[in-house]
């Protein structure tokens, strides 16, 4: 049976990847900080979950990490769905610095830590849930839409690293049905059981880089090609 650890399983993307995985033989470390909503998830297989409630802001992810993989007794995959933002275009650092200290510095520690231990194992498969926010900024979310862009590079960066059979998959949805959906004009808004099913798919097929629903490629093309004078006007 293989092994996996789900960096924010309790809600959203983090909680339909977890059924998903139990459903496709695998065991299962969950994380997230409401521990009776990990509690909720680990009743519905108790075999197959095993449950780490943690803060990435606050806690030590590194030794988190190693217990978990002690517990499951090795790792094959590490998904990175754990993620905040908010609107604040009053720049206010108190919220920049929440979305700094998870989206950055807590994903900085858990894909060094993870890299690192894979290395020496000599497979891995790493995946994190970036977003197409990445790809250009934003006047309503900047630190959201900048921590994003530092993901994007981030794991970009591991890929180089990387020899095979070390893999890393950077998942970018558009919207997805979950809280973390920002704004009022939504569109091409995936179901969060769409969205696990197409993430899984590129881990299976061992991607680079996926858009979450496919069609937000196209979204990507036009961001990453339109100049930047038309850009700063929208
Ligand atoms: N939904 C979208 O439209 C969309 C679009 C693009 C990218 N994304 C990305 O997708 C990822 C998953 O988000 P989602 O849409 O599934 O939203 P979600 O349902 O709000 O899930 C966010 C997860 O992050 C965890 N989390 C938040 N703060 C944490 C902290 N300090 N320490 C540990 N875990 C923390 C939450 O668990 P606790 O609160 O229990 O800690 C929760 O499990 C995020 O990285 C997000 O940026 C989402």
């Amino acid at each position: 049976m293989k092994k996996a650890i789900i960096i924010g399983t309790t809600s959203g993307i983090g909680k339909e990847l977890a059924t998903i995985l139990v459903n496709n033989n695998y065991k299962v470390g969950i994380t997230g900080r409401r521990n009776e909503l990990l509690e909720e998830v680990k009743a519905t297989n108790p075999e197959k979950f095993i449950i780490n409630s943690f803060d990435c802001t606050t806690e030590n992810n590194s030794e988190k990490l190693s217990e978990l993989v002690s517990e499951l007794g090795g790792l094959d995959l590490l998904i990175m769905s754990s993620g905040t933002g908010d609107e604040n275009s009053n720049l206010d650092y108190k919220e920049d610095e929440k979305t700094v200290n998870l989206n950055v510095k807590a994903f900085t520690e858990i894909m060094d830590w993870t890299f690192n231990y894979f290395r020496k194992q000599g497979f891995v498969h790493i995946t994190a849930i970036s977003s197409v926010a990445g790809l250009r900024g934003s006047k309503y979310a900047p630190a959201y839409f900048a921590s994003k862009a530092y993901q994007i590079n981030f794991l970009e960066s591991l890929r180089k690293i990387a020899k095979k059979p070390i893999y890393i998959t950077d998942i970018r949805p558009g919207y997805v049905d979950t809280a973390m959906a920002l704004g009022d004009n939504l569109f091409w808004v995936s179901s969060k059981e769409k969205a696990a099913k197409q993430i899984f798919s590129a881990i299976k097929n061992k991607k680079d880089v996926a858009y979450i629903s496919k069609r937000w490629r196209l979204i990507a093309w036009a961001l990453k090609i339109v100049p930047r004078f038309i850009y700063k006007r929208v």
